[in-house]
């Protein structure tokens, strides 16, 4: 299917007075979202614009290599947010159904690790933390990445998209590392976790598909 242009969606969240996330934040962040979607569209015509007989190919700098590269940025910045503003809105409390099941055989200490590590790594990242479904192994992972187009690996399907970037929180709790954990603590009374499984079912639904067509059948020798 041949590309086509990204368009900002409408979710429930911004209906809805969270807890802890304020109307204002949100609406600004909305913004930005809307902007990541402008400048994937941008870059994307851009690229497909370009006359590749002539265009120059430098590793250096060169036209194609800097658009190549900002569409990532903001491609992922469209997607990320896409995910991060579908998952708020709901009652929040523990994490629910399969998505708890999988985190509680996942980690060690089962969910309740799981709930301090997402936090540890929240502090850790620079831009977002998102929780994974490996399209491999059918394993949940924390991704700690600093930016949307920074250190996400191939077959991770994202399940849960947590923003810290100061944007998301300064305006409501104050650009420190104490004002991001109070934020962090507010975005999970908010999360939908009936939103959460569902991208979790769509997931483990491509993994079947794929484990069933074979394609991941190990290499005879
Ligand atoms: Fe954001």
């Amino acid at each position: 299917m041949p590309w086509d242009e990204l368009k900002p969606r409408k979710f429930p969240a911004f209906d809805k007075d969270l807890d802890g996330i304020s109307r204002q934040t949100m609406e600004d962040h909305y913004k930005l979202y809307e902007g990541y979607a402008k400048k994937a569209n941008e870059c994307r015509r851009i690229l497909n614009e370009f006359d590749y007989s002539e265009i120059e190919g430098n590793q250096v700098y060169s036209p194609l290599r800097a658009v190549s590269i900002d569409y990532t940025f903001a491609l992922l910045g469209y997607k990320n947010h896409d995910l991060y503003f579908g998952h708020l809105g709901g009652d929040g409390e523990d994490p629910q159904g399969r998505f708890a099941e999988l985190l509680d055989s996942e980690f060690h200490g089962g969910l309740e690790e799981w709930k301090q590590a997402i936090r540890k790594a929240a502090s850790a990242a620079r831009g977002w933390v998102i929780v994974g479904y490996d399209l491999n192994d059918g394993s949940l992972f924390n991704y700690i990445m600093d930016t949307q187009n920074l250190w996400a690996v191939y077959n991770m399907v994202p399940v849960l998209a947590l923003d810290v970037y100061e944007h998301a929180y300064a305006r409501d709790y104050g650009a420190t590392p104490d004002g991001r954990k109070q934020y962090v603590e507010a975005f999970f009374r908010n999360i939908d976790w009936e939103h959460v499984n569902r991208q979790l079912t769509q997931a483990e639904a491509a993994k079947e598909g794929a484990d069933r067509s074979g394609a991941r059948e190990p290499a005879h020798v």
